[in-house]
Parts: C-alpha cells; sequence; structure tokens
C-alpha cells in the first residue's frame, strides 16, 4: 500500500498507527535517502509504542533503546561498513528478541534479517513524501491490512 505524507505530522501520525500496531519480534526496516523521513517515521512509531523520551538518530551510535510498551530498538546503520560488524554488534539478538526492530539503512545487514520483515521506503515527491508499505511475510502483511484499514477509516 502507498500513502501520501504532506508533512513531518502526516509522517509522525503514521508512525503512531505503526507503532501501535507492533507486536514483539517484529521489524520494520525503513528504506530512503538521506532527508526521506525515515528518522521522523521512528519519532512517530516511539510515540506509538508510548514511549515518552524524544526519539532521536542514532548515526554515529548505531543503535539506540528506549523502554515502551516494549522494547524500541532504533538502528541507524548507514555508517555499518560490513556484515560482520553487524555480527560483532550483535545485530541477531535484537532481530531475533522481543522488541520492536526499526532499522534505517538495513542493507549492510540483510544476510542477518529474519525474512517476515515490513518494509517501509520513503521517497521524495516534491514538498511531500510518497510512502510504500510492502510486507515479506505473513505477520508483515498483517500490518500493512490493519494500516490500511486505520488509514481508510480517518478519511
Ligand atoms: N512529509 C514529510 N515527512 C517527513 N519529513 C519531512 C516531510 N516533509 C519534510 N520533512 C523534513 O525532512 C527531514 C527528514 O529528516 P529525517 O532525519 O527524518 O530523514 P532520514 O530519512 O532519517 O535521513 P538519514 O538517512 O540522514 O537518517 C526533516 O527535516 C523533516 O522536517
Ligand atoms: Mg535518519
Amino acid at each position: 500500500m502507498q500513502i501520501t505524507s504532506n508533512s513531518p505530522a502526516d509522517t509522525l501520525a503514521l508512525g503512531e498507527i505503526l507503532g501501535r500496531l507492533a507486536r514483539p519480534g517484529d521489524i520494520y526496516c525503513l528504506l530512503g535517502e538521506l532527508g526521506a523521513g525515515k528518522t521522523a517515521l521512528a519519532q512517530g512509531i516511539g510515540r506509538g509504542l508510548g514511549i515518552e523520551d524524544p526519539v532521536s538518530s542514532p548515526t554515529f551510535t548505531l543503535i539506540h533503546e528506549y523502554k515502551g510498551r516494549m522494547p524500541l530498538y532504533h538502528m541507524d546503520l548507514y555508517r555499518m561498513a560490513a556484515p560482520e560488524e553487524g555480527e560483532e554488534l550483535g545485530l541477531q539478538e535484537y532481530f531475533w528478541g522481543h522488541g520492536l526492530c526499526v532499522v534505517e539503512w538495513p542493507q549492510a545487514a540483510a544476510e542477518l534479517l529474519p525474512a517476515d520483515i515490513l518494509q517501509v521506503e520513503l521517497r521524495f515527491a516534491g514538498d511531500s513524501r510518497e510512502i510504500e508499505l510492502a510486507a515479506h511475510g505473513s505477520r508483515s502483511q498483517q500490518i500493512v491490512e490493519e494500516v490500511t484499514r486505520l488509514v481508510d477509516s480517518e478519511h
């Protein structure tokens, strides 16, 4: 499914829906160019999980952990050079754990990721963003269906 976001607030609102729908062990992979709004979406997800601390970009530390309705592991793997580095960081522990993983720039960890991830791609569209949700298994398909229902009911 695809949604147009006309403002950071729209992106935050979609993130909030995704945060509310999350279950332990879910993985959201966020794709998109620099400045597309991945961290903005992650901030909404944090809000949807009931996290009160502000969610900030983990560009330099690669992973930020937050305590909410379930743990949020927010990663930005832009600076992760090789898949081996992911193993050193113990990314599998997070990916196969009981929190929600939100991963910006997941490409470097592709080999470590489980199959059933929700892929969220943000594309620039003038001053707006086109946000596309793609499922890669039954759990992520369920999330896409729930988001579709919730977004439709808002209009
Ligand atoms: N519709 C929109 N949704 C999200 N952000 C938007 C939107 N319109 C404008 N923006 C702006 O775009 C920027 C998005 O920055 P953000 O840090 O979320 O990007 P990012 O994809 O995480 O980049 P990076 O790859 O560097 O981590 C913010 O400055 C935000 O205000
Ligand atoms: Mg970011």
